[in-house]
């Protein structure tokens, strides 16, 4: 699915971003180049690197949201 209509960006590359390595907003954006242009899609990626962010710390029980967070930011 298109996240960013600007950069024709989907959710799956903002997904991959995260997983390697891109911990905030901005990583994701610079890496992918969504969210540079009207700036409308960043709520959007924004959800999706929350829920993968999320997603990853529940497949690691040991590596809570909290400390997931904290490592983003
Ligand atoms: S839709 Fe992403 S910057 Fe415009």
């Amino acid at each position: 699915m298109i996240v960013c209509h600007c950069a024709v960006v989907g959710d799956k590359q903002i997904v991959a971003s995260v997983e390697a390595g891109a911990t905030c907003l901005s990583q994701v954006c610079a890496s992918t180049g969504a969210g540079r242009d009207c700036g409308s899609c960043v709520f959007s990626v924004r959800r999706i690197i929350c829920e993968t962010v999320e997603s990853e710390a529940i497949s690691d029980p040991v590596h809570t949201l909290a400390e997931a967070e904290r490592e983003a930011s």
